[in-house]
């Protein structure tokens, strides 16, 4: 097995901690950049760089590096109103954490949250432009950078304390972190699951409690909670466990997780329902009491606001 891992063209000035390598017709691999300094000016004007590699050991901490990166181009592309760049940087974020979930990967997400929150306060239109474009991510992606931002809007919207609104944020962010250990392949059905893969992808919560409470070391237990819960249901007709005492936060992210996937017309062509349409189709699960209903009023009202 290789001890090198390439990199994709578009992180490659990202890195400056770790070293960076490129390979040689005889398969042999010769160093392209130092540890501990960027890729040369002259270099990085040219764009033309042969295809680079990093060690495996320097794995976690090039995630780590990108991530920070990532946080530091957030912050600017919120300041200059690029929702769309926003919500790429947001995913690409995402997607390194649901790639390889280790302290170092989900370390970088309360920074995330902390850019995400002061943005909002410059940028009060951000959240809701945030959900009305496609990010070009693959569907898990979009779908969870969607969730944290109707989360976050329904959080600033019902004037919930900011520390609670940050850890609704981060659960948020990570509800779906267990898709992490579940196959590409169910990920990408695009017909209905059989029973078997439904049963695989239902162990996704337990999973990705597993997750936080193994690597997220410093993160609040509702973070935990929010993976474990969201798809429980006030009736009992949830999973895993069928429980009907779930938290507010749960209820609220649960809620918030079905009713983002109807905003798609369906699962590989977004076409936008408006939230009045959308919230109609979830009401009747309201009705039939999986939702708690005055959870289900305050999501209508702030969305149509
Ligand atoms: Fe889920
Ligand atoms: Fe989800």
């Amino acid at each position: 097995m290789s001890d090198y891992i390439q990199i994709k063209h578009s992180q490659i000035d990202f890195y400056h901690k770790i070293p960076l390598f490129y390979k040689t017709e005889d398969n042999e691999y010769h160093l392209y950049k130092k540890k501990g300094e960027p890729i040369a000016e002259a270099r990085l004007e040219t764009h033309k760089h042969p295809p680079l590699f990093i060690l495996q050991e320097d794995k976690r901490t090039a995630a780590k590096e990108l991530q920070e990166s990532l946080n530091i181009d957030l912050a600017r592309q919120i300041a200059s109103k690029g929702v769309k760049t926003v919500k790429s940087i947001v995913g690409r974020i995402v997607a390194e954490a649901l790639e390889d979930p280790c302290p170092k990967t989900l370390d970088s997400l309360p920074d995330t949250i902390e850019i995400f929150f002061a943005g909002h306060a410059k940028n009060s239109e951000l959240l809701k432009a945030m959900t009305m474009v496609a990010s070009g991510s693959s569907l898990i992606i979009d779908h969870t950078v969607n969730v944290l931002a109707i989360a976050t809007r329904f959080c600033f919207c019902n004037k919930l304390g900011e520390d609670t609104s940050k850890k609704i944020a981060l659960g948020a962010l990570l509800h779906d972190i267990g898709t992490a250990e579940i196959s590409q392949k169910i990920l990408e059905v695009n017909r209905r699951l059989t029973d078997a893969e439904f049963d695989a992808y239902k162990s996704h919560p337990l999973k990705g409690c597993d997750i936080i409470n193994r690597c997220g070391g410093s993160f609040d237990p509702m973070v935990a909670e929010i993976c474990l819960e969201h798809h429980e249901r006030i009736d009992g007709s949830g999973y895993p466990m069928s429980s009907r005492n779930i938290s507010f936060q749960s209820q609220l992210v649960g809620l918030i997780d079905s009713y983002e996937p109807l905003t798609y017309r369906d699962k590989t062509f977004r076409k936008a329902k408006t939230p009045f349409d959308t919230l109609q189709l979830l009401k009747h699960e309201v009705l039939e009491g999986k939702f708690d209903k005055s959870i289900f009023r305050n999501l209508c009202s702030c969305m149509t606001s």
